[in-house]
């Protein structure tokens, strides 16, 4: 394989970033903001800077570097970042009065759709670059320490990010403990009304099923269980089998699950228009596929689905919902809300509490329209006042909380396999997952057992979390 080969620009660009031999390496320190997709990334920031001596830590304090990974989905995570920037300019100013040089960059959406706007705003960014162009890091960082003028980065380029990104073995931030995320696939072609992804993350892409597989192959040998499949739309995700037939993402989910030592897998973020049969055969045959589907659903209301450009009706939802527990009886079902889009009525509002309570959620999101620049739905005129989307939001969460907690204390006196990939607050408390992703805490856990899959009797649910006890002959599963 050597298409992951770095272009020769950037590896120029590495060379002129070398640390003298015996210099002190340099610190890189990247904040993680909104989606798992974004985790991953950051991720990936650290490993293409380790070339160039970078490490990473985990505070912005002694850092030659830091970026702000950012989202962009609803205001208040663009609010943060403009205010993490504030705190970021003073530690600058510290530093420069220190004789230090501190380089502040802001990566992701936010980046990507503020652009310049984004310097213009806070002149202490010296580099602002969007989610398509992190593997070009180390360029921008050396031109910045060469004395270049700040940068700012937002167009989709035609190399490709994942190609060029560091094999997974020469990666240094490759497995943290026994999960992973591996992102599959990125962007979005469906442009619901209210959404800035299609914008910020461009087109729909799917990364090769080949470096898929030897990427999950290299977190396994690094120790890691259970994987998480990520994309914007990942079951959007299509390719070609060995064979050279069309495949989708049921039949990646097979291949993955052959990888010796890998027990569990997972998969986020999914739109209901692509739910294939053969995903759904998936849940049925493959044990290491876990019993949890996150399917945003966003409203119950046919009215407001079509207004959201969704290609779903409620009905629509309802069927693919009886497909799959047809399959897997005892799935958890999750899934994101909107409440307040454009135009919804009281009606329209209690639409979705009723699709609500006929799904029955186990663990749900939900969130208040927040207007978009550059979205259609930004622009249309029957805005939702914020006192009735407040009002609505508090209704909804209070049924789904229901749900939650009767689905969490429903697991009561089950005992179930938890892979342990936390400490808890507690000395000797072990957290870990539960098939159906909830987390679930022991006391008086043997430090052994962290990493392991093991089954826990679940002794209480609450509304977030389970607790649970070792069973006496309790063995590690995996
Ligand atoms: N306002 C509120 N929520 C939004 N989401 C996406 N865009 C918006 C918006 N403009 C929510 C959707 C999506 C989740 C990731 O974020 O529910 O599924
Ligand atoms: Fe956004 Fe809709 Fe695409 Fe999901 S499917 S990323 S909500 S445009």
């Amino acid at each position: 394989m050597h298409d992951h080969q770095a272009p020769s620009r950037t590896v120029a660009s590495e060379e002129g970033l070398k640390a003298e031999p015996g210099a002190p390496r340099k610190k890189i320190f990247v904040k993680t903001y909104g989606c798992q997709m974004n985790v991953y990334d950051s991720a990936r920031m650290v490993d293409v800077m380790a070339p160039s001596g970078y490490s990473e830590v985990d505070t912005p304090d002694d850092a030659d570097i830091v970026i702000l990974n950012t989202c962009h989905i609803r205001e208040k995570a663009a609010d943060k970042v403009y205010s993490e920037l504030g705190r970021l300019r003073e530690l600058k100013k510290e530093k420069s009065g220190r004789g230090e040089e501190l380089l502040i960059g802001v990566a992701g959406c936010v980046a990507q759709a503020e652009g310049e706007e984004m310097r213009r705003r806070a002149p202490v960014v010296d580099l602002v670059f969007g989610p398509q162009t992190y593997h070009r890091l180390p360029e921008y960082v050396a031109r910045l320490a060469n004395g270049g003028p700040g940068i700012v980065e937002t167009e989709f380029p035609a190399d490709d990010k994942f190609g060029t990104l560091p094999m997974p073995e020469k990666r240094k931030t490759l497995a943290r403990g026994a999960t992973a995320f591996l992102t599959i696939q990125e962007g979005c072609d469906k442009f619901c009304t209210f959404c800035v992804v299609p914008y910020t993350r461009g087109s729909e892409f799917s990364r090769p099923i080949a470096r898929i597989l030897e990427e999950a192959r290299a977190l396994v040998d690094a120790g890691v269980r259970e994987i998480t499949l990520l994309g914007q739309n990942v079951n959007a995700w299509h390719g070609v089998d060995e064979t050279g037939r069309p495949a989708t993402l049921g039949r990646l989910i097979r291949a993955l699950a052959q990888i010796d030592g890998l027990a569990r897998l997972r998969y986020t973020t999914s739109h209901p228009r692509d739910m294939d049969e053969e995903l759904i055969a998936a849940h049925r045959d493959v044990p290491e596929l876990m019993p949890y589907l996150h399917l945003p659903v966003q409203s119950g209301s046919d009215r407001i689905l079509a207004a959201m450009n969704r290609r779903h009706d409620a009905d629509t939802y309802y069927r693919i919902i009886d497909r799959i527990r047809a399959a897997k009886p005892d799935i958890a079902l999750s899934s994101d809300f909107i409440v307040g889009f454009p135009g919804e009525t009281e009606a329209d509002f209690e639409a979705t509490l009723g699709l609500i309570r006929t799904v029955g959620f186990a663990q749900a999101y939900s969130f208040k329209y927040s207007p978009r620049p550059g979205t259609p739905a930004a622009t249309e005129e029957d805005q939702v006042p914020e006192d009735v989307k407040s009002e609505r939001l508090q209704r909804l969460q209070a049924l789904l909380g229901e749900q939650q907690l009767a689905f969490n204390a429903g697991c009561a006196g089950r005992t179930m396999p938890v892979l342990f990939d936390r400490r808890g607050r507690g000395e000797s408390q072990l957290v870990g997952r539960s098939p159906y992703l909830q987390s679930v805490h022991i006391d008086d856990a043997p430090e052994h057992l962290f990493g392991s899959l093991v089954d826990v009797v679940i002794e209480e649910g609450h509304r977030n979390s389970l607790r649970g006890r070792l069973r006496e002959e309790a063995g590690v599963l995996v």
